[in-house]
């Protein structure tokens, strides 16, 4: 199964305004349905919605969190052609188990933005139109340049409207997705966290403690959210590792720093480019949110970590780190 993402945007990443598209562009819709039709298309509730009716000859996938089942359910109206799920990962790994993992059978992911922005690091190719003029909204494609590169483009007019077909290949780590953790990793990211402090400062951690601090993260989007990378290659499709994400406030830039800690990979996964790909997949989140940039602070003496780091492109800033235990 190959995802790939199909959107059009405007130069200023704009992609609806009111739920609705901002442009009318033929050329655009008769290659989404030359690309789409015959394959199973996947969208948010709210994209569903702007829809005046399913779209003929495609599975219509739909997401929504009212749902509280993570299997596909037929829809009363269009039983044959349109599935709900109340999780968007779920219903992508329902996807891959029936399609087959190794084929390059499409799955479109038809938008809107949030579910772009979550899917992003799970695609493998982009299908993008790109306006070339911008356009006022209230929908944004996230901001991806990092995470994919350009493998082919072709430019196009349509009266007073330029425009250009674009395709992107991912560079994500083959098998390799990064999704938002949900409260069933609490113990994979707790035990991740117990091994690190072992492993990188020789610490003891009390694992209750540790469980609950995680458990608090996940209950509560306002102390942060992790990232979890999960291996899909084997049945069991397990995580193997993760990084938390908190906003600090600046008053002098009048913006937000993300903050990452608890960059954590297991050892059997290292040097395969997975904690290059979660920090790829934190900075363009971290664009998206319109953050200033990305800081974390690394024990002075662990030497593997600030090689990771500075390969990556962040360097020693000009701060020392104090600190006052209670
Ligand atoms: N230019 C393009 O190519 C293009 C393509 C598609 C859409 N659009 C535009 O994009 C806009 C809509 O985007 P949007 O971000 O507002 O909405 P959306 O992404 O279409 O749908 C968001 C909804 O999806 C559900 N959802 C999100 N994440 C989920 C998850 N992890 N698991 C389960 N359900 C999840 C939630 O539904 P519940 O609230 O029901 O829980 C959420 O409110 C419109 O303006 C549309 O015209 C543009």
């Amino acid at each position: 199964m190959k995802i790939i993402l199909i959107a059009a945007l405007a130069s200023n990443r704009v992609i609806g305004i009111n739920n609705t598209l901002p442009w009318k562009l033929s050329a655009d819709l008769k290659r989404f349905k030359a690309l789409t039709t015959g394959h199973t298309i996947v969208m948010g509730r709210k994209t569903f919605e702007s829809l005046d009716r399913p779209l003929p000859g495609r599975r219509h996938i739909c997401v929504s969190r009212s749902y509280a089942s993570d299997h596909l359910l037929p829809d009363p109206r269009w039983p044959e052609q349109v599935f709900w799920c109340g999780d968007l990962f779920s219903a992508l790994k329902h996807l891959k188990r029936e399609i087959g993992a190794t084929n390059d059978i499409p799955i479109f992911v038809i938008g809107g933005a949030e579910i772009y922005t979550q899917a992003l690091p799970l695609a493998d190719a982009l299908e993008l139109t790109h306006i070339q003029s911008s356009f006022e909204g209230d929908a944004f494609f996230p901001s991806y340049a990092k995470m994919f590169e350009k493998t082919d483009e072709s430019f196009l007019d349509e009266g007073e409207q330029k425009f250009s077909f674009a395709q992107y290949k991912s560079l994500r780590p083959e098998n390799i997705f990064v999704r938002r953790a949900n409260k069933s990793d609490v113990q994979f990211i707790a035990n991740a966290q117990i091994k690190m402090a072992l492993e990188s400062e020789g610490l003891k951690l009390n694992p209750q403690k540790v469980e609950a601090g995680v458990m608090a993260v996940l209950n509560d989007v306002l102390k942060g959210e992790y990232l979890v990378a999960e291996d899909m290659s084997s049945q069991s499709h397990c995580p193997v590792g993760c990084l938390l994400l908190q906003k600090e406030w600046s008053d002098w830039r009048n913006g937000a720093f993300l903050w990452i800690h608890s960059l954590y990979v297991e050892p059997t996964h290292r040097r395969k480019g997975i904690c290059h790909w979660m920090l790829t997949v934190a900075q363009e989140q971290a664009r998206t949110l319109g953050a200033l940039g990305m800081r974390l602070y690394v024990d002075k003496g662990n030497r593997d970590a600030q090689e990771a780091y500075r390969n990556f492109g962040m360097g020693g800033g000009h701060y020392d780190v104090f600190e006052l235990e209670f």
